[in-house]
């Protein structure tokens, strides 16, 4: 008995431990309490991930370079941080091109607002760029992390793929592959090559995986990986093979990009192996010496990568929108009158609790989530300061800021249904087919 209680207690303490700490992982986002409102420190995260700033020379840069204003996401900071971005411009500038990146884990019916964040912004990008897509349905992952059954999961990567149509992709350009229906040929060799790079320690440490964790779950990351070498795509990029990749993301995404990153370089491109015979030798020695000096610099060109916050959970900034609380989220399904109700009901506000006192003392907008959601998805500028400075000073009551706020959502969401029920069958099958795409980067 004694020793169970131990061990429980030990457990405890762990526990405990854990709950001061920010964690971050592709399947667990909490901020631990520890900044103020318990919100997620992201400047922590940039240094604790080892990532970039996105500052505003490169928003400058991107609208030079694509004549356009920048996107709404970029003047407001969502897209935060970047890995080799300036890279990415850099050859753009020159005239080489990139490919983009994207994916979904198909874990749930429909999107919500979180999801569709990578998404519009990836279409933002793939129009300013003019540059060829690469969407991966990782129905095996969700299989695997949900305990979902085969067949559903590939139901669900079908239903996903027609939220993610409706955003507006460019079919010209544009392929979207389930990893249950593509895995294979090119892109299974790049899995087995990124996979024998990667010891058992170094995915614990990157993904906090342990030995309990059924083997399925430590073999994956190598599958998320491989879709940011050109080479895994020989239907679109044959002969192509240095074309850089750029991958937008919310960053809970990015200990799949660092180790992809790390991988890339030591693969690709093996140094020959040499048998010299006696009468045959030093005298070509030198130029094998020089190809196997070379080989290893010439590997995979690591992806780049470009970071968003998260968008948060209805009930406040310690916990991004996740599937996994129906009640923290708003589904791109949801009716007017469930945004209504949720919004009313559960959008934690920064509003006092009486009109006398918000009158008196104004909102605290650093919690507020009804402004947060407005600085993500109102596009004026003037109105979003506006509504700051008028219910921050306590003109404005939390009443007012909401109802605003489900006016913009409700459009947005009713907007994309509309989009997603023209999207048939014969659609996803055709964005879906392994097939060139000839003129993706006119
Ligand atoms: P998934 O399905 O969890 O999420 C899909 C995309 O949405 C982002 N995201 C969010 N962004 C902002 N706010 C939120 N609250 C929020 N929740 C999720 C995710 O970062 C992601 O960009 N394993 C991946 C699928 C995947 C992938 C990729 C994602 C495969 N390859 C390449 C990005 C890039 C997954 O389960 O994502
Ligand atoms: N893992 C995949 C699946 O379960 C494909 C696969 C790999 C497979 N090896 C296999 C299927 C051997 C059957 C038999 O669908």
């Amino acid at each position: 008995m004694a020793e169970e209680k131990e061990t429980k207690k030990l457990a405890e303490e762990v526990k405990e431990e854990e709950e001061g700490e920010q964690v971050v992982t592709p399947w667990e986002v909490a901020s631990g309490g520890g900044k103020e409102g318990g919100k997620i420190d992201y400047d922590k995260l940039i240094s604790k991930f080892g990532c970039q700033k996105l500052d505003s020379s490169l928003i400058s840069r991107v609208e030079r370079l694509t004549s356009r204003p920048p996107h709404v996401f970029l003047r407001r900071g969502v897209f935060f941080a970047h890995r080799d971005f300036n890279e990415i411009l850099d050859a753009y500038e020159k005239g080489d091109n990139f490919y983009l990146y994207t994916g979904r884990g198909p874990s749930s019916e429909a999107l919500h607002l979180g999801h569709l964040i990578p998404f519009m912004f990836t279409k933002y990008l793939q129009d300013a760029f003019k540059v060829p897509l690469v969407i991966q349905l990782t129905d095996d992952e969700k299989c695997m992390w949900k305990n979902l059954s085969v067949e559903e999961s590939k139901r669900l990567a079908r239903e996903n793929a027609k939220d993610i149509i409706a955003c507006g992709f460019d079919i010209t350009r544009t392929f979207i592959f389930s990893d249950f229906g593509y895995l294979g040929g090119a892109f299974y060799e790049n899995v087995v090559r990124v996979a024998r790079c990667v010891s058992f320690n170094q995915v614990r440490g990157i993904f906090g995986f342990s030995p309990e964790d059924h083997i399925g779950k430590i073999g994956f990351p190598p599958v998320q990986a491989v879709p940011s070498f050109p080479t895994s795509f020989p239907h679109l990029f044959s002969g192509r093979d240095n074309l850089r990749c750029l991958i937008p993301c919310a960053i809970d995404q990015d200990p799949y990009f660092r180790m992809t990153r790390d991988v890339a370089p030591r693969i690709g491109y093996q140094k020959p192996a040499l048998i010299e015979s006696l009468f045959f030798p030093a005298l070509q020695d030198p130029y094998f010496r020089m190809t196997r000096d070379v080989a290893p610099r010439i590997g995979y060109q690591k992806p780049a990568l470009i970071e968003s916050l998260f968008f948060p959970a209805l009930q406040g900034e310690s916990g991004k929108m996740s599937a996994s609380d129906p009640n923290s989220a708003i589904y791109v399904t949801d009716s007017r009158n469930d945004i209504k109700k949720k919004i009313n009901k559960h959008a934690f506000s920064g509003g006092q609790d009486s009109v006398e006192n918000q009158r008196k003392y104004g909102a605290n907008l650093e919690v507020d989530i009804p402004v947060k959601y407005l600085s993500f998805f109102l596009e004026d500028d003037a109105e979003l300061e506006y509504i700051k400075k008028e219910y921050g000073a306590g003109r404005m009551l939390t009443g007012e800021v909401k109802s605003r706020l489900i006016e913009v959502l409700t459009d947005m969401v009713m907007r994309h249904r509309e989009a997603r029920a023209a999207v048939t069958e014969e659609m996803v099958d055709a964005f879906m087919a392994v097939r060139p795409l000839p003129r993706m980067f006119d």
